[in-house]
């Protein structure tokens, strides 16, 4: 297990007593390879179908893929009712806990089954029917669980939209949506604040000169807060969801009806409505949840701290859960709400057995201490998750240390928005695990890390480990994305145009192979950050900057940061009869991206230069910027226009 005995070791394989109970063995990667049609059948079989799938994979028309062709489910009778008709109405679904301490709701699968028949009754009534859009804007409270399995049971899209959001970005996705309702709460709790939430919404609805396609706002209380009421147009979902009939017969829908829109930045500035559709999807969350998460529903307490906002919130909080029966901790708020022992003391409560949360957070508590930690009894977790960005070894070995008692596994699972579920992962009590490695792809999945031509970087002792490449996915997968909403063009053009003649989808991240054949994620290659688990695109927080009167124009670098993985650096230069670049003009366009964003997307820093370095065909040189955001030497500059302009941006900065 151990390389030497001074050095950490770069291995862990897990217990004998956990890879004994483990839900994954070796035999599935022979399965999957042996007859990887024949192996996602069986993974459907997990689902319930109202009618059976007679094919289970058409690619004919790529990148369109079709999944378990003629099946026809329904995805929300799949994640609740189908658990209460087998006699588990008891068992709890969700143990909710708000941000105020002492604020905390039990829900069990029965109670969730009540919950959301009257929503999707309350929907209907609303004129909600199938193939329509819902936008969601709510703070992790348990009627947005409930919203999003109400939309699924009626075949309505739901697209969530962070409730960290700005106004602007709401409407940009409501618009892009055309979304007929918006689901959100009168406030939200931020670090024992109510703030005003709804008024976002009905900021994003009257702006613009169009008229909106939003008939109805419902609203959840969630805080009591004063809100804007628009008479007719908004309702309270205490009125028409909790007064409507507690039956609902949920229709079966083709395996391919779309289940969700979820935005995701790319290399512009607009964001992509990425489409998911219903059994392929339903398939691997459920899957994967099963033997990456080794989950028990009869014993374990599982906890994924991911928000509804975010694809991980989607497939790991709502859709895998749930639809295995699991049970599971439901966090309203901020880990340091009231102070920083707020995860530890849910853990030590509910006695949360899999934890599942993204590197920012464990550095963050790294960076507060392990006493924190150490207060608390956390011997109940038995495997310990994470996901969003390449964790770093000794995060990791901290993280399997102070919460896994040097004992649990820690499955480091890569996948993306588009992917819907997780696709490289280790198979807890399989898998060897190195800590900064997402290790291989899990069985039925299949991945390469090749050239610039299409050519495999193999793993050899003549190129080292240090030789990387691009990750590309090489065979379709169940959980795949359909396509960019409104966009197919867009959709060829991102992820298939870079690999078309070999048919291969292209991740945008970089990767390399050890020399074990693990595959090691190096992070973005395009144009889009990843700042605390957090895609966000240059060119989005490039449109902010520009968008303010002063600004002439604008650059933004992700540029490595010690806790959040990147952090956003901005150069801009000011009109020419504008202020000068002092403090208050750089606090006030930090607060500029934050209102046409999101605060997630505030740069860290922002440099007011007199020009920024651009190619003789006018294209700015990022890579130039980042070495200068990183302090690095500059790296070829013969290609630039004016190599001067280094000396004036060090000046400036
Ligand atoms: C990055 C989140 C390294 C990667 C589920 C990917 C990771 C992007 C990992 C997708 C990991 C995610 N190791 N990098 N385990 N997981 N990433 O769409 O760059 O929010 O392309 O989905 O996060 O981010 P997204």
């Amino acid at each position: 297990m151990t390389d030497t005995c001074t050095e950490a070791p770069s291995t862990y394989a897990a217990s004998a007593e956990f890879a004994a109970q483990a839900n994954a063995t070796a035999d599935l990667y022979d399965h999957a390879n042996r007859d990887r049609l024949g192996f996602w059948a069986a993974q459907a079989d997990r689902l319930s179908w109202q009618t059976p799938f007679s094919q289970v994979l058409d690619f004919s028309d790529a990148p369109f893929a079709k999944w378990f062709v003629d099946g026809r489910l329904n995805v929300a009778y799949n994640c609740v009712d189908r658990h209460v008709e087998a006699g588990l109405g008891e068992r709890v679904a969700i143990h909710w806990e708000g941000e105020p301490v002492g604020d905390r709701r039990t829900i069990t699968y029965g109670e969730l089954y009540t919950d959301v028949c009257r929503a999707a009754n309350a929907l209907t009534g609303l004129g909600l029917r199938a193939g329509d859009r819902v936008a969601i804007y709510m703070p992790m409270v348990p009627e947005a669980v409930v919203a999003m399995l109400a939309c699924a049971r009626l075949g309505v899209m739901h697209s969530v939209v962070f409730a960290g959001y700005s106004a602007a970005a709401l409407k940009a996705r409501i618009d892009d949506a055309e979304a007929k309702l918006v689901i959100t709460t009168d406030g939200q709790y931020r670090r024992g604040q109510a703030v005003p939430l709804k008024e976002s919404v009905d900021e994003a609805i009257s702006a613009g000169t169009d008229a909106s396609t939003v008939e109805h706002v419902l609203v959840v209380r969630r805080t009591g807060i004063e809100t804007p009421w628009s008479e007719g147009r908004d309702v309270w979902w205490h009125d028409v969801v909790n007064s409507a009939s507690p039956e609902h017969t949920p229709e079966a829908f083709d395996s391919e009806h779309p289940l969700f829109l979820l935005y995701t930045s790319g290399t512009t500035g607009k964001p992509k409505g990425i489409i998911h559709t219903s059994g392929g999807y339903l398939t691997q969350t459920a899957y994967t949840h099963h033997y990456v998460f080794d989950i028990k529903p009869e014993t374990d307490v599982y906890w994924c701290t991911a928000d509804i906002g975010w694809i991980t919130g989607h497939s790991y909080v709502v859709y895998g859960p749930l639809a295995n029966g699991a049970t599971q901790v439901l966090y309203e708020g901020t880990p340091a709400s009231p102070d920083e022992h707020r995860h530890f003391e849910i853990i030590e409560k509910y006695g949360v057995t899999i934890y599942y949360t993204a590197p920012t957070l464990v550095r963050t508590f790294m960076k507060w201490g392990r006493d924190i930690a150490d207060a608390h009894n956390l011997s109940s977790l038995r495997l310990l998750g994470t996901v969003g960005e390449p964790i770093n070894p000794e995060a990791w070995r901290w993280y399997r240390d102070v919460f896994g008692a040097n004992e649990t596994p820690i499955v480091d699972t890569w996948w993306q928005t588009e992917t819907g579920a997780a696709m490289i992962s280790p198979l807890p009590g399989v898998t060897v695990c190195k800590p900064g490695s997402a290790t291989r792809p899990l069985p039925g999945i299949s991945a390469r890390v090749v050239d610039d031509n299409g050519n495999l970087i193999e793993p050899s002792p003549e190129l080292g480990e240090h030789a990387s490449g691009y990750l590309v996915l090489d065979a379709p997968w169940p959980s795949m994305l359909r396509g960019i909403w409104g966009d197919q063009d867009r959709f060829r053009e991102t992820y298939w145009s870079r690999f078309a003649e070999q048919g291969w989808y292209f991740a945008g991240d970089g990767a390399r192979y050890d020399l074990d054949g693990n595959i090691w994620v190096l992070g973005r290659i395009d144009d889009v950050m990843n700042v605390s688990g957090h895609r966000i695109s240059t060119a989005e927080v490039e449109s902010a900057l520009v968008g303010h009167s002063h600004v002439a124009e604008a650059a933004v670098v992700g540029a490595s940061d010690e806790h959040t993985g990147q952090a956003i650096i901005a150069f801009v230069i000011l009109q020419a009869d504008s202020a000068d670049g002092g403090k208050h003009m750089v606090d006030e366009l930090r607060a500029e991206v934050a209102r046409e964003i999101s605060p997630i997307a505030r740069p860290k820093e922002i440099h007011v230069v007199p020009e920024l370095p651009k190619t003789r065909s006018g294209k700015i040189m990022r890579r130039l910027l980042r070495d200068v955001a990183e302090g690095r030497e500059l790296g070829d500059t013969s290609t630039l226009l004016d190599p001067a302009v280094f000396e004036a941006i060090r000046n400036a900065r």
